[in-house]
Order: C-alpha cells, then structure tokens, then sequence
C-alpha cells in the first residue's frame, strides 16, 4: 500500500491516514490531523505502456493544482517527494455528483430529477468562471455536494490568469466522456489544446446526462483507445438526451456541438435557478415527490 509522501507526513502530523485511490499517475488519501482533515494527492509518471504512452506531466500535476488553490485563496501545502509533487487540501465531506444521483440510474426508476443538486454543480462552476477561469477537467466525480457548500475539486487542468510558468504544462484533453467535440479536435490534431468556459459547460452538460441517466453522449465501445473516442466526439453518433421536463432543453444546449451554441454558466444557472422554483412549488402544492 502506498505511504504518504514523507515531507506531507512532516507537515500534517496525522493521526489518522486513509488511503482513497491509487491509479494511473495519482494518489490520494484522506488525512486527518489535529488541525483538521486534508486531502493529500502524490502524483508520479505513467509509464508507457501497450496501450497508452509515457505521461511525465502527471508527476506535476499536484504541484499545478496547488498553485491554482493559491490563487484561489484556499489554503494548500505543496512540495516534492521521490517521483514528483504533491499537495494538502481542505478535505471536503459529501456524496459526489455521481453518487448523489444513483437512485435516478436505478433499473425502472421513473423519478423525476430534482434540480437542486444540479443547480449547486452550476453555482460551483460560475464561481470559477466569474474568476476568469476554466476548469478543464469537468466530471461527475469532481463535484461534492457538502452540507455546507458544493465544492468543484481537482484543478490540476485548470487554467486561468495565474498559473506560474514553472509549475505549468501543456493541456492534453480531459476525460474523453466530457470532452467538447473542439478540444478533441484539437488533442488529434496538435496534441493539446485549451481549457474553455463553454467547453467546461459542455462538459457540466455531459456530466448532469452521466449521472442521471448513465450514458455516454457519444457513442463509443467501452474499450475504445483515447484516439477512438475522441474521433467519434469530433464526427460521431450522439445519443438522445433521455430527460424529461426543462432539463431536456438546457442540456440540448449545453451539449451543442459548436461552443457559440452553447449558453454560459450564468445562463444556465439561471434556468436551473427557474426549473427548481417550479419544482418547489409543485412540491408545495404536494405534486412533485420529496421536500425540495
Ligand atoms: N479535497 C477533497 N476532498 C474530498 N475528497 C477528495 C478531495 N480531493 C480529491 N478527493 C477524492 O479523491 C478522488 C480523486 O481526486 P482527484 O480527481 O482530485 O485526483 P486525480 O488524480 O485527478 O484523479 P482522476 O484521474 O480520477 O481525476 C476524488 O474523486 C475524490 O473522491
Ligand atoms: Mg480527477
């Protein structure tokens, strides 16, 4: 089992170690210590393999994403250890947006999709962009929806006014799933690309589909390489959108192939800000199930 990288243990003096994952290029466990708890994340090399290349930048994410915290004014600490960087990060408690929402994925399940949880992902997500960032690596994993506040987490790939050069690497893409058909294009044709608002709210739109329906929006095997997925995101066959009520038109435009096509956060907070004021009512008036 991997151990915490030696100067994190130094400077965390935890009483309690957890270890959360551990694949391809990262680490992450949850620490707790005296002081409170953290998330602690070690990056190293993907070594090449049969089926993907070397990735080197992986090693470097923790140390881009805490200088993005910094900038952020979220308290973070960051260094290095044996085979790259890594950092401490106010951990954050709560089911993520894939988790939150299972009951809709369940076989049969007829529920009609409360839009609460939806219409915190978008606040998170405006938040950033109102700072003049982009995420770049949008996902249902990456929202948690805490008691307190829903926190958007991994912001390794997220880019913006302030990234020192000597932490900062060229963008590759993000998960191919919710990746905007021109940020594909992009990675096929260069090898990088960049992080966009309205790719990221292409890709807010692709994970809300995710998680309440368990579909891909572009049809592809599962065993598709990265280059496969990312050819049937630029030229291939889109499924329908299977939701109901005014979540059917917002994420028609969210996943609109063209990014001019696509509403901003702003917008689209707004009409989810609409959608769940008629869902409270009706619930008011005993017609939508559950307290909203
Ligand atoms: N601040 C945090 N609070 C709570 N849990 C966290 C936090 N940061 C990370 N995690 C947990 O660790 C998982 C992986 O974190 P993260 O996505 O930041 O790392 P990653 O190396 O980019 O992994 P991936 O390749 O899956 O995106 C998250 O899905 C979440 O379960
Ligand atoms: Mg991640």
């Amino acid at each position: 089992m991997p151990s915490l990288p030696p100067a994190a243990h130094d400077a965390l003096n935890p009483s309690e170690v957890r270890l959360v994952m551990d694949r391809r290029g990262s680490t992450v466990w949850d620490v707790t210590t005296a002081d409170g708890r953290y998330a602690v994340k070690a990056g190293y090399p993907i070594e090449a393999t049969e089926h993907w290349s070397a990735q080197p930048w992986t090693a470097h994410a923790p140390g881009r994403e805490a200088a993005v915290l910094a900038a952020m004014n979220t308290p973070v600490t960051t260094g290095t250890w044996a085979s790259g960087t890594w950092n401490a990060q106010p951990w954050h408690e709560g089911p993520d947006l894939q988790q939150l929402w299972e009951r809709y994925r369940l076989p049969g399940s007829a529920e009609p999709i409360r839009m609460d949880a939806a219409l915190e992902c978008a606040r998170a997500l405006a938040d950033l962009h109102a700072r003049g960032w982009a995420h770049g690596d949008v996902q249902p994993a990456h929202f948690i929806l805490g008691l307190d506040k829903t926190h958007l987490i991994d912001l390794a790939l997220t880019a913006g006014p302030d990234v020192p050069a000597d932490v900062d690497f060229p963008y590759r893409g993000c998960l191919v799933h919710y990746e905007a058909p021109e940020i594909s294009r992009s990675v096929l044709e260069t090898g990088t690309a960049m992080p966009t608002q309205a790719a990221d709210v292409y890709a807010l739109g692709a994970s809300l589909l995710m998680a309440a329906r368990g579909r891909r929006y572009v049809v592809y095997p599962d065993d598709a390489s990265r280059a496969d997925q990312r050819t049937e995101v630029v030229h291939g066959v889109r499924r329908s959108i299977n939701v109901e009520g005014p979540l059917h038109p917002l994420l028609t435009a969210m996943l609109a192939y063209t990014p001019r096509g696509r509403p901003t956060i702003t917008e689209v907070v707004e009409e989810l800000t609409g959608a769940h004021a008629g869902q409270s009512r009706s619930a008011a008036r005993g017609m939508f199930p559950g307290s909203v």
